[in-house]
């Protein structure tokens, strides 16, 4: 079994101009999240590392960054699965805090729920002491820019595509077998307020368990949670399909079914792991024992030795 952190930054579209800090942030992140992995920490400190990260990086939907619903204004979803106890913590429609991944393993850690949403999950914050933050720290020039396109009636199709799409996540193993996943997002581009995707939704968004394996997912929330895209996958791993089998069939039912486009990374307890997705790109990395994987396009997989990374 070998330790491995794999993380997505989002199916959809990305501009040219983007791709290189979209490629960038993801390498950063896994390389984050298996430094912790090094220094002892379980598999879910590694994704909830990586996942933080990438919520501080203002080129990703999710915490600085987020996409605007249709008022303006930012709700940001977020879940966490423990694979050894299936525990898991989310949060949805949540405002004013930097890392809603950190407010999801505090719901899990902290509460008997696994759920809190909008005003109550921020007063969750306030008793656990989370900084509140100004809204205008979490969104970007491009953010306001996209969400004013968004309102033109004549908006461009493939902006108006982007906007369905984009996420951050992470999946992890660590060395003692324990899976885990974590996923945060903006939801989806001038969506309504309130409006909940599929990323707190367990199962959807995430699932994790140490029986089977783990899995993030990226794409249109309604879609993957028509079809609860993370459990189908672990499903199909159960039956026996390896890791990128069943991601590339769950994918594929997702689209022939809903005609839903999205992407996945996925690991099995034994350190397998997967990068998939249906849409024109994702942004994926994975850092497994001495070298880290990335890509961008279907069919990239460039690879960089890093002594950084090599256990001891
Ligand atoms: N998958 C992110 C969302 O639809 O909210």
């Amino acid at each position: 079994m070998l330790p491995v952190v794999v993380v997505h930054g989002g199916a959809g579209h990305i501009p040219k101009e983007r791709s290189e800090r979209s490629t960038e942030g993801v390498c950063s992140a896994a390389r984050a999240g298996y430094i912790i992995l090094q220094g002892g920490g379980s598999s879910m400190d590694a994704v909830v590392g990586a996942v933080t990260e990438l919520e501080n990086n203002p080129n990703f939907n999710a915490g600085c960054g987020s996409v605007l619903n249709v008022k303006g204004d930012v709700e940001m979803d977020a879940i966490v699965m423990d694979g050894k106890s299936l525990g898991s913590g989310a949060v949805s429609a949540v405002r004013n805090i930097a890392n809603p991944i950190q407010l999801a393993r505090l719901v899990m850690d902290k509460t008997s729920h696994v759920c809190l949403t909008a005003e109550g999950a921020g007063q969750f914050a306030r008793s656990m002491g989370v900084p509140e933050v100004p809204q205008e720290s979490l969104i970007t020039e491009y953010s306001r820019m996209r969400w004013k396109k968004n309102l033109e009636p004549e908006a461009n199709p493939v902006e108006f595509q982007m906007g369905k799409m984009g996420t951050v996540g992470a999946v992890a193993v660590d060395s003692e077998g324990n899976v885990a996943c974590a996923t945060s997002t903006g939801g989806i581009l001038n969506k309504m307020e309130g409006r909940v995707g599929d990323t707190p939704c367990v199962g959807c968004g995430g699932y994790a368990d140490n029986s089977s394996g783990a899995v993030s997912t990226t794409g249109h929330g309604e879609a993957i949670m028509k079809v609860i895209l993370a459990r189908l996958i672990l499903f199909h791993m159960e039956q026996g399909q390896s890791v990128e089998a069943a991601s590339d069939l769950g994918l594929a039912y997702m689209k022939s079914r809903v005609d839903g486009l999205g992407g996945v990374v996925t690991v099995d307890p034994q350190g397998h792991w997967a990068a998939r997705f249906s849409s024109g790109q994702m942004a994926w990395a994975a850092a497994q024992k001495d070298t880290l994987h990335y890509g961008l396009y279907t069919g990239e997989h460039f690879t960089q030795s890093t002594e950084m990374l090599l256990i001891d």
